[in-house]
């Protein structure tokens, strides 16, 4: 039963379309899915791998720590996107840590079951190619964010990168804390507090 559940949940996720029963019932067999709390470190940067992830529900932050403790945010994944794989084709430790901002539901996927797939599907290849790439493209733009705009620039970016169109103006849905996206751009809480009260003032 929670083996015909899966298949039907994997036939729905993009990353594996183009795959036939055979190999989705192949697949199937290598995944269980899984529920969290909000919290909760999915995977932890610098610990061997065992599994990759499709987030089904929820949102979860990607996350660096230096040896004081000091955070990065590298991003905040949604539902339908997909974690955990890059340990699993390189074969090095976590490169980041995945905690949940929510309750999530996840789908996880073996290492055996998720490299056997890779070898067998070009579209599977494709598709966590396609991944990969917009990874790098949101990477660069991360990078040119932090070298060339100011404070104020950078929340300004975070909080329109957050936001979507809802009756002709931009509007950011989510909670968004001000430590979360100070984290995001490598300045502390208070500095994005001041920028957001300057911000109100001009509105
Ligand atoms: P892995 O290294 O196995 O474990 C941590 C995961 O975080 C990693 O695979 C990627 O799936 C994800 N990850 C790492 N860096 C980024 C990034 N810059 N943006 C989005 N996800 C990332």
């Amino acid at each position: 039963m929670a083996h015909e559940e899966n298949k039907a949940f994997l036939r729905r996720v993009p990353l594996f379309s183009g795959l036939s029963e055979q190999q989705l019932e192949q697949l199937a067999a290598g995944s269980a899915r899984r529920s969290f709390p909000k919290g909760r470190t999915i995977v932890s940067e610098g610990e061997p791998s065992q599994s990759m992830y499709i987030l089904l529900a929820g949102r979860a932050k990607v996350q660096r720590s230096d040896s004081e403790g000091k955070e990065v945010i590298l991003a905040v994944l949604g539902s339908g996107e997909f974690f955990g794989e890059m340990s699993l084709i390189d074969d090095s430790p976590r490169s980041a840590s995945v905690i949940t901002l929510e309750p999530c539901e996840f789908m996880a996927v073996s290492k055996d079951a998720f490299k056997s797939m890779l070898m067998q599907s070009p579209d599977v290849a494709m598709n966590v190619m396609r991944g990969l790439v917009r990874r790098l493209r949101e990477a660069d733009q991360k990078i040119e964010t932090l070298a060339l705009l100011d404070v104020y620039g950078r929340v300004a970016r975070v909080l329109l990168d957050f936001s979507e169109t809802v009756g002709g103006e931009r509007v950011v849905k989510n909670k968004l804390p001000r430590q979360e996206i100070a984290k995001m751009i490598g300045a502390s809480r208070e500095m994005v507090s001041r920028v957001m009260k300057i911000g109100r003032a001009h509105v």
